[in-house]
C-alpha cells in the first residue's frame, strides 16, 4: 500500500510541476502563495558577491560578481546571479581569476551607429556570454540622457536624445533577454552626474521630466520589457530615487503598467519604508550597512507596519520576470566563440566611429609611404571606461593603471586598455608602408620626428569613469599641446579620439582630419585601421553634442563640485526637456559639432520630404559617390501646432551602393508629437512642421501637415 501511495504522490508532484501555469503572472501568484514569510523576505534582499573584509563571506559555490540572491529550491525558484553590465560581462577587480569576456565598445559608439538591429545583436552577445558564465541577471541597459557633457558615466549610456536612447536601450534589452538572461534598465532616474551622486537632488518640473529622461525609459521599457529596473542613487525632486513613490509607483508601476521588479542600486536604500514607495529589492546590502529588506523588513512585516500585499507583490514581480524571460531554465553548457563575438564588437566600433573632419586626408591614400603613429598607447591597445561596467577583455588587459580615489570605490578606479593595438592593425593593413610609433610623451621630440613622415595619426585619449565626472573640454595630460606641436611640424595629421565625452579641439583648424572612435572595444584597433584605410566607410553620427565652449553648458560649474559626498546638493535642471541639441537650439548657440553630425567617404542627397495626412514621412535618399556607405536620416519636429520646438521624431540608417536610390518611410514616435500634461500625453490639433536634418543644426525645408488631437498611450 505504502509503495502505491508513494508512487501516487510522486506522480502527483510531477503532475503539479508539469501543471505549472504557462502565464508568468499566474505562475508567480501560485509560487508566491506557497512561500513562507521567511522565503518571501529572502528574495527581497541580496549581497554584493565579493569578498569584502569585515563582511560575511560569499556563500560557497557562489561566483564572485556584482550580486547574488539565494533562490528557493523547494519551489524551483532559482538563485539570482547578477553581473554587470552594459558593455560586457564584468569581472569586478578580476576576482574571477582568468575569466574574460568580450569588451563591447561604449554606449556612445553604439548610439552613434543609430542601428537598432545592431543594438539587439550587442545585447544578445552580452546575454549569451553572461548565461554561459552562469549568470541569469545582467545589470545592463543604462539609458540616462547625457544632460551634462561631463558626466563620468556617459560612456555607458546612449546620448542626449530620448528617442535614440530609448529605442536602442530597448533593443539591447530585447537582445539580452532573448538569451533567457534578465536585463535591467538603469539608473531610474535622472542619474546625470557622478559628483554628489548619492546626495544630489535632481530638480525638474514634471512635464520636462516626462518629455526627456523619463521618455527614454518609457520608450525602452515598452520596447524591451526589461525584467528589472534599477533605481538610481540620486534624489529626484526631494525623495531618494529608490524611495520615490512618484517615480516608482505613480509613474513606473501605475502610468506605465510596469510588471517587473525594481531593484536598488548598490548602497542606495535608506530604510525599510522604501518598500512602500515601490522599491522591491535591496541590492548589495553590505554597502547600505543594514538589512533593510532582510531581518528589518521581516520585523516590520510581522509588526504589521508593512502591508503584507506589498511584500507579496514585490515577490511576485521578481518571479514573473524570472518566468517570463526563462531565467529559471538551466543553461546548456556552451563554449563561447569569442572570435565571433568580437566581430559584433568590431561592427559596433566601425558603425559607431564618427568622422568629424576630413579635408581629404582620409582615407589614407596609396601615395602615403610612411606614417608616424603618436600617443594614446596606440602601440598597446585602445582605452575603455572605468567603474562597475569595466570588462576584463579576452586576452586580458593590454595595460592597466590604477587611478585610485576616495572610499571603497577607489579600488575600482583603473584605466584599462584593451589588447587591440591600432599600430599593429595599421601595420597589418598597410604592408608596403613604413608605420612607426612615438609615445608622444615628449611633444617636441614627437613634432621633430613627425616632420619626416607622409602622414601622422595621433591618438588622444580621455579616460572617464563611474565615480568621477569629466573636468571640462580640455584633453587631459597635455594632449592638446602635443597635438598642436605635432600638427605645427606636419600639417598632414589625423587625430583619432578615444574619449568618453565631448572634448574641445583648439587645434581643429590645423589638422586634416578627426575621427571620434569613442571607447572602441575588443577589436577597436582593427576597426580604427579599417576606417582610416577606407576598408570601412565611416558612418557614425554624434549622439551627443560637442560644445564649443564650457560656457555653453546649462550649468558651467557642476553642482556639488568639491563638496563632501554626504552634503545634500541641489541639481537644478532648469533647462527642463531642452537637453543637448534642444538646448543649443533654444539658446541659439552653435556647438563645435552638433548632434547627428558625421562625415562619410561618399556623399548622399535627399529628395523632397513628403508627409501624408497620417503623419507618415517619405523621402528618397541617393548615394552620389563612388563607394558604398550608410546615411542616417533624421526627421525632426520643428513646429507643434504653432509651438516652435526641435525633437528627433524618427531616424533610419540606410546603406546604399554607389548611385543607388531608395525611398524610405519614416513614422514619427507618437509621444514625440505630443506634450505631457495633467491628462497625460496630449497632441493638439493643428499644423505640424517637420524637417529632415543632416544634423540637428542643419535642417532642410519645413514641410507642414494638419494633424488631429491624439492621446498616445
Ligand atoms: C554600481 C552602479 C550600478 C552597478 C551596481 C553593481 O554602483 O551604479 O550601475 O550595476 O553598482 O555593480
Amino acid at each position: 500500500m505504502i509503495r502505491y501511495l508513494s508512487i501516487l504522490l510522486l506522480g502527483m508532484s510531477a503532475a503539479a510541476a508539469l501543471a505549472q501555469p504557462a502565464d508568468p503572472d499566474e505562475r508567480a501568484r501560485a509560487t508566491e502563495s506557497r512561500m513562507t514569510d521567511a522565503e518571501r523576505i529572502q528574495l527581497l534582499h541580496g549581497i554584493m558577491a565579493l569578498p569584502i573584509p569585515g563582511m560575511p563571506p560569499v556563500p560557497d559555490g557562489v561566483k564572485f560578481s556584482a550580486g547574488y540572491i539565494a533562490g528557493i529550491p523547494r519551489l524551483g525558484v532559482p538563485d539570482l546571479r547578477e553581473t554587470d553590465a552594459g558593455l560586457g560581462v564584468a569581472n569586478p577587480l578580476g576576482m574571477r581569476a582568468g575569466d574574460v569576456a568580450t569588451a563591447m565598445p561604449s554606449g556612445q559608439a553604439l548610439a552613434a551607429a543609430f542601428d537598432p538591429e545592431l543594438a539587439f545583436q550587442g545585447g544578445e552577445t552580452i546575454g549569451r556570454e553572461a548565461r554561459a558564465k552562469g549568470f541569469n541577471v545582467l545589470l545592463g541597459g543604462g539609458v540616462n540622457l547625457a544632460r551634462d557633457y561631463r558626466n563620468g558615466r556617459n560612456f555607458e549610456y546612449l546620448g542626449e536624445d530620448p528617442l535614440l536612447a530609448g529605442t536602442l536601450a530597448g533593443e539591447e534589452i530585447r537582445g539580452t533577454q532573448s538569451t533567457h538572461v534578465i536585463s535591467t534598465i538603469k539608473h531610474f532616474a535622472l542619474n546625470g552626474q557622478e559628483t554628489s551622486r548619492h546626495t544630489g537632488d535632481a530638480r525638474i518640473e514634471e512635464a520636462a521630466l516626462r518629455e526627456s529622461d523619463l521618455l527614454a525609459f518609457e520608450l525602452a521599457i515598452a520596447r524591451g520589457q526589461p525584467g528589472s529596473v534599477m533605481c538610481a542613487y540620486n534624489h529626484v525632486n526631494g525623495p531618494a530615487a529608490c524611495g520615490n513613490h512618484h517615480l516608482l509607483t505613480d509613474v513606473l508601476k501605475q502610468d506605465w503598467f510596469y510588471r517587473g521588479w525594481v531593484m536598488s542600486d548598490w548602497g542606495a536604500v535608506g530604510g525599510t519604508d522604501f518598500i512602500t514607495a515601490g522599491l522591491d529589492q535591496q541590492s548589495g546590502e553590505q554597502i547600505d550597512g543594514k538589512p533593510w529588506f532582510g531581518a528589518l523588513l521581516a520585523d516590520e512585516l510581522k509588526a504589521g507596519h508593512v502591508p503584507r500585499e506589498r511584500v507579496s507583490d514585490a515577490v511576485r514581480r521578481i518571479l514573473r520576470s524570472v518566468y517570463a524571460i526563462g531565467a529559471d531554465q538551466p543553461a546548456a553548457a556552451e563554449t563561447l566563440d569569442y572570435e565571433a563575438d568580437a566581430k559584433v564588437a568590431q561592427r559596433v566600433a566601425e558603425e559607431g566611429a564618427v568622422l568629424l573632419k576630413n579635408d581629404g586626408i582620409l582615407p589614407i591614400a596609396p601615395s602615403v609611404k610612411s606614417i608616424l603613429v603618436v600617443g594614446g598607447h596606440a602601440d598597446r591597445g585602445v582605452l575603455s571606461g572605468g567603474g562597475s561596467s569595466q570588462v576584463i577583455p579576452v586576452g586580458g588587459p593590454a595595460l592597466m593603471t590604477p587611478v585610485g580615489g576616495p572610499g571603497p570605490f577607489g579600488m575600482f578606479m583603473r584605466q584599462v586598455y584593451l589588447p587591440s593595438s591600432p599600430l599593429a592593425a595599421l601595420k597589418a593593413a598597410l604592408p608596403g608602408v613604413k608605420v612607426e610609433f612615438d609615445s608622444g610623451y615628449a611633444p617636441s621630440a614627437a613634432a621633430a620626428t613627425a616632420k619626416h613622415y607622409d602622414l601622422v595619426v595621433l591618438f588622444a585619449t580621455q579616460w572617464q569613469s563611474e565615480g568621477v565626472d569629466g573636468d571640462g573640454l580640455a584633453l587631459p595630460e597635455g594632449q592638446d599641446a602635443l597635438i598642436s606641436a605635432v600638427v605645427q611640424a606636419n600639417p598632414r595629421t589625423v587625430v583619432v579620439l578615444e574619449t568618453g565625452n565631448p572634448v574641445g579641439m583648439p587645434w581643429l583648424g590645423k589638422v586634416g582630419g578627426v575621427l571620434e572612435a569613442w571607447y572602441p572595444g575588443q577589436k577597436g584597433g582593427e576597426a580604427i585601421a579599417d576606417l582610416l584605410t577606407g576598408k570601412v566607410n565611416p558612418s557614425g553620427r554624434l549622439p551627443q553634442s560637442f560644445p564649443a565652449t564650457e560656457g555653453q553648458a546649462p550649468r558651467p560649474v557642476l553642482p556639488g563640485l568639491g563638496e563632501s559626498d554626504e552634503k545634500p546638493v541641489a541639481i537644478p535642471y532648469d533647462e527642463g526637456a531642452a537637453v543637448g541639441y534642444r538646448w543649443f537650439a533654444a539658446q541659439k548657440q552653435k556647438p563645435l559639432f552638433p548632434f547627428g553630425h558625421g562625415l562619410s567617404y561618399t556623399s548622399f542627397t535627399h529628395g523632397a520630404l513628403a508627409i501624408d495626412p497620417a503623419g507618415k514621412a517619405r523621402v528618397s535618399v541617393t548615394n552620389k559617390g563612388a563607394r558604398a556607405g550608410a546615411d542616417t536620416l533624421q526627421l525632426y519636429l520643428v513646429d507643434a501646432a504653432g509651438q516652435k520646438t526641435q525633437r528627433l521624431v524618427a531616424f533610419r540608417r540606410v546603406t546604399l551602393e554607389p548611385g543607388e536610390t531608395r525611398d524610405i518611410e519614416l513614422s514619427a514616435e507618437p509621444k514625440l508629437l505630443a506634450d505631457w500634461g495633467s491628462q497625460g500625453w496630449m497632441r493638439k490639433t493643428g499644423r505640424y512642421g517637420f524637417a529632415l536634418g543632416d544634423t540637428a543644426a542643419q535642417l532642410g525645408p519645413v514641410v507642414t501637415v494638419e494633424l488631429g488631437a491624439d492621446q498616445p498611450k
